[in-house]
C-alpha cells in the first residue's frame, strides 16, 4: 500500500511526540518537527527549537526565523514553498547547542523526513546541522560555507551561516555571503 508524503510525515510526528530517547523530552513544551511544502526540492535544516519554537511547535518563528524568512524572500524563495526543520526536535534548555548524543538520538527523524521529501538540495544552517551531515565531524562553517557537498542519493548539502549568527554579527558583507549561498543552493534544485 502506498502512503502519501503527508501521511508518512504524520507518522514521523507521532513518533517524535512519543520519543524519550534523550533528556530533551523532559524539558520541552512542544516538539518542533518541521513545516512546509512536502513536494519541495529544497529543505532547510537548523539546529534545534528556541523559545518561540518550543512555545508554538513551529520551526524558525522567533527572531532568527524572521530573518531566515526575509533572506529567503530576498532570493525569491517563499517560506511556504520549502520545508524547514531542525536536527533536534525538542528545545535544548537555555538554547544551548545540542550534544552529539542528542543530535544522533534524534537524527533518524531528520533522515526520515529527508527520505519522505526527497529534495535535491539540503541547506545546512550553521555548524550543528553541518556536523550532523558530516557524521558528527566538527568543521568550521566559515571555511566550508557555500561549498556544496555530495550526499546520499545524489543530493547536495549546501552549508551556510545560521541566521542567529547574522543577528549577532550584523554586517552587510555577512548578509551578502548568506544570500550568495542561498542563490547557490537554489541553483542545485532539480525539478522532476
Ligand atoms: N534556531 C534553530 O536552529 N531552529 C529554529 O527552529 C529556531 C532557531
Amino acid at each position: 500500500m502506498l502512503f502519501t508524503r503527508e501521511e508518512l510525515m504524520e507518522t514521523v510526528k507521532e513518533r517524535v511526540e512519543r520519543c524519550t530517547a534523550c533528556p530533551l523530552h523532559l524539558t520541552r513544551t512542544n516538539v518542533v518537527v518541521g513545516e512546509g511544502n512536502l513536494d519541495t526540492k529544497i529543505v532547510f535544516v537548523g539546529e534545534g527549537p528556541g523559545e518561540e519554537e518550543d512555545k508554538t511547535g513551529r520551526p524558525f518563528v522567533g527572531r532568527a526565523g524572521m530573518l531566515l524568512t526575509e533572506l529567503l524572500n530576498e532570493v525569491g524563495i517563499k517560506r511556504e514553498d520549502v520545508y524547514i526543520c531542525n536536527v533536534v526536535k525538542c528545545r535544548p534548555p537555555n538554547n544551548r547547542t545540542p550534544t552529539t548524543e542528542e543530535m544522533f538520538a534524534c537524527g533518524h527523524f531528520l533522515l526520515a523526513q529527508i527520505e519522505i521529501i526527497n529534495p535535491s538540495v539540503v541547506v545546512a544552517l550553521g555548524a550543528t546541522a553541518l556536523s550532523f551531515f558530516m557524521d558528527g565531524k566538527k568543521v568550521s562553517i566559515t571555511k566550508v560555507r557555500g561549498n556544496p557537498m555530495d550526499w546520499l542519493g545524489g543530493k547536495k548539502i549546501v552549508p551556510t551561516f545560521h541566521p542567529s549568527y547574522l543577528l549577532r554579527n550584523r554586517s552587510k558583507e555577512l548578509r551578502k555571503i548568506v544570500l550568495e549561498d542561498l542563490e547557490k543552493a537554489k541553483s542545485f534544485i532539480k525539478e522532476g
